[in-house]
């Protein structure tokens, strides 16, 4: 089994170059992991019902996404503390990225500053959306300095994560002995955010009227990540709150036990009814899961792990190569479906013995 392609992270074989405390920080999951699988199980779980004689003569891997067309319908997931899987951290997944058309969305608890990420990247003319995730610590003057940074360095939205208002060290990773340096680089924090230990750094308890003060003050469009109710969709969405939505569970990394995101999404683009974008992450692991994901209504994909792993294996040219991989991968899917652009994905071509409402 090669890293890129590992249908479960957790159990994979460690790829070289990550100790076994940075391997259960950056690939596990939290409690007894029951989302981190549930997650890679879910999307596994449907099956392909295609009509034959239906093949397009071309087939684009293209969408839109606020305003703009992308080459690919997937970004990297904002994944904090890079530096524990490559030297070259958040940059060289950046580059691998923006050369191979995925897009970036780099976390608040990135290594490289967010301005020299954004000067590597928007040079490239064959590159994906680049967006900054924020948590929201400190004060809200201090989330909009941030944004204001991010903005002014060219990044096209906010990805504001409201699933992890108290995050811990998971079991597996304190087992393991996993700690943050004192000196860690955190050149991306809003001002007044605890420095120090994980857990300190992850406590942030937001409202919807925070999101309403901050989607009045941002400078860039406002993307909010793990959402996984139909009812929370509906309410960003009717409240004008938002600019697209990710259902996300944190790739289970959060609180254990929740849905996998292939069950929450289809409830989540209904109640949307097409008024954002719907994107979605989680336990994505082959580019045919990704078809699943554009097939039950997402935009697009973010993906997490399995760029982890191809970084700490082969580096920046082991993210291009996957992405490469499920670039192929995807257009013959689609051509072996029927559909000529990721929007023809449809429900119809799907089965799945599982149920589909959260
Ligand atoms: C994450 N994730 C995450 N999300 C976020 O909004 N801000 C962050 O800083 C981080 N940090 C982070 C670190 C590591 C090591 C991982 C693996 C994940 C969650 C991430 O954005 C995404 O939701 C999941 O990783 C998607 O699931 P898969 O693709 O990893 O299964």
């Amino acid at each position: 089994m090669t890293p890129a392609t590992a249908p479960h992270a957790a159990a994979a074989p460690a790829p070289s170059g990550l100790s076994a405390a940075a391997r259960a920080y950056l690939l596990g999951g939290a409690g007894e992991q029951r989302t981190l699988q549930a997650n890679v199980a879910a999307w596994r779980a449907f099956t392909w019902w295609p009509r034959v004689l239906a093949t397009p003569p071309h087939v684009s891997a293209t969408v839109e996404l606020l305003g703009r067309r992308w080459p690919a319908p997937w970004l990297a997931a904002p994944m904090a503390h890079l530096l524990l899987a490559h030297p070259q951290a958040e940059l060289g997944l950046a580059l691998a990225c923006a050369a191979q058309g995925a897009g970036l969305v780099l976390s608040t608890q990135a290594t490289v500053p967010l301005e020299r990420v954004a000067r590597a990247v928007l040079p490239e003319p064959t590159r994906g959306p680049l967006w900054f995730q924020l948590y929201p610590y400190g004060e809200p003057t201090a989330w909009l300095h941030v944004a204001d940074r991010a903005a002014q360095a060219g990044y096209e939205a906010i990805v504001l994560t409201v699933d992890a208002p108290v995050q811990w060290t998971s079991p597996q990773a304190r087992a393991a002995g996993f700690a943050l340096p004192a000196d860690w680089p955190q050149p991306n924090l809003p001002a007044g955010a605890p420095h120090g230990t994980l857990d300190a750094l992850l406590r942030c308890a937001l409202r919807w009227d925070d999101v309403a003060w901050l989607h009045q003050r941002c400078p860039l469009p406002l993307v909010l990540k793990g959402i996984l109710h139909p009812a929370d969709a509906r309410h960003a969405c009717d409240a004008g709150l938002c600019d697209a939505i990710i259902v996300s569970n944190h790739g289970g990394r959060v609180l254990d036990g929740l849905p996998a995101t292939a069950l929450a999404l289809p409830g989540i683009v209904q109640s949307v009814g097409g008024r954002v974008p719907v994107l979605v992450d989680g336990g994505l692991r082959s580019a045919a899961d990704v078809a699943v994901a554009l097939a039950l209504g997402a935009r697009a994909v973010l993906v997490g792990r399995p760029l982890i792993e191809a970084l700490a294996s082969a580096g920046p040219a082991g993210v291009a190569a996957l992405w490469r991989q499920w670039h192929d991968e995807l257009r013959g899917t689609m051509a072996l479906l029927g559909c000529a652009e990721p929007a023809a994905l449809h429900p119809n071509l799907l089965r799945s013995p599982a149920p589909t409402d959260p």
